[in-house]
């Protein structure tokens, strides 16, 4: 993919008459940085505003979308392709009427694995050093002397998940001196990360770990994964980074396992739903560190080069890259 720090405009002159991008995407305000990232990057091409109510639905050939409503893009006679604003897609292919012959593009701009690799460091680093019980010693002004109990090569990083966001994540946490093990449907081969596949390597990987990072998407097989039976597999004290889907987390299991002592602390960034309720126990959790579904998020402007990029290749007949998978469910 294009260096987003280039000034290269994408090849949008060539663009076929009459291509139309819809947006929707992080509501109307985020929708004019969205058309100032397109302007910047592909001149040519018309972006509208989702639900824009002067658009004739006939008109647009291609829609970025979060999330949006179901049967909506059903309603679209000339969409061509639709691109996921993530790389999770589980909020537009939960729609009962997505046409599933059109290509789903799932985002995979560079820049996510880069920045799920530093939130995942970030994470496993502060559960190492205990992060959470120096912040909450700092808001209360109390000088908590400790010596933390292990350095990075003592701990083994096992990642839930070995795709473009856990591969990446797994070299740079071995960039720390962190082991690294990782858990996948199909065998992997990530130089020095050793790959347990499927159910049947579950076990042994979950007994190996003592952080684990959940990098799955959010299918069928994947919900309500991260819950007692699992958690009862792990070794006592074990660390947990969660950064794939709120859907995944048994919220309730994960406290009882840090009550327990099985889990001793969690850096959790989703949740379901979202945002996480101002009422919830785990804003206040002394285990448990939140952050707001900010693990990694490229920028708009990226994303528009991404999928202006997409687009000219699409057109030249060129394969279209990150294609959501409808067996797979990811
Ligand atoms: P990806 O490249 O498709 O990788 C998904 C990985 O999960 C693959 O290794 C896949 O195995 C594995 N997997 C899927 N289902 C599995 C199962 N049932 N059992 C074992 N392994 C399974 O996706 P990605 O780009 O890395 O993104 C992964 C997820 O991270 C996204 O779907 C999204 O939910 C989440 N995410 C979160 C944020 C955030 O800011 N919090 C940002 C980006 C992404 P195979 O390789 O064998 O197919
Ligand atoms: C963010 O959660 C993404 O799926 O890209």
């Amino acid at each position: 993919m294009r260096d987003v720090d280039t000034d290269a405009v994408c090849e949008l002159d060539d663009a076929r008459p009459g291509d139309l991008l819809v947006i929707k995407s992080g509501g109307r305000k985020a929708f004019v940085q969205w058309q100032a990232a397109f302007a910047e990057v592909a001149p040519g091409l018309d972006v509208r505003r989702w639900g824009d109510p002067a658009l004739d639905p006939s008109a647009i050939t291609h829609a970025l979308v979060w999330d949006p409503e179901p049967g909506a893009l059903a309603r679209l006679p000339s969409l061509r392709v639709i691109f996921g604003a993530g790389a999770g897609v589980d909020a537009i292919i939960t729609d009962p009427e997505l046409p599933l012959h059109i290509p789903l593009v799932r985002m995979g701009v560079d820049g996510a694995a880069q920045r799920m690799g530093e939130y995942v460091c970030w994470a496993a680093l502060g559960l190492l050093r205990n992060q959470r019980r120096l912040a909450l010693s700092q808001a209360a002004a109390k000088w908590d002397y400790f010596e933390p109990e292990f350095t990075a090569p003592e701990r083994v990083v096992g990642i839930m998940g070995l795709g473009v966001m856990g591969t990446r994540s797994a070299v740079m946490l071995q960039g720390l001196g962190f082991p690294v093990i990782g858990w996948s449907r199909t065998e992997k081969s990530v130089p020095g990360v050793r790959s347990y596949v499927g159910d049947a390597g579950l076990d042994g990987f979950l007994a190996a770990a003592d952080i684990l990072v959940v990098l799955l998407p959010a299918t069928e097989a994947t919900r309500g994964l991260i819950a007692a039976p699992l958690l009862a597999k792990v070794k006592p004290g074990t660390g947990l980074v969660h950064a794939g889907r709120g859907t995944q987390l048994v919220v309730d299991d994960v406290v009882a396992a840090l009550e327990a002592g099985q889990l001793g602390g969690a850096v959790i960034d989703v949740f379901e739903p979202e945002p996480l309720a101002a009422d919830s126990p785990l804003w206040a959790h002394p285990k448990i560190t939140v952050t707001p579904h900010c693990a990694s998020l490229p920028s708009r402007r990226e994303r528009a080069v991404y999928v202006a990029d997409a687009m000219a290749a699409h057109r030249r007949g060129e394969e279209l890259p990150n294609l959501y998978d409808h067996a797979r469910g990811y």
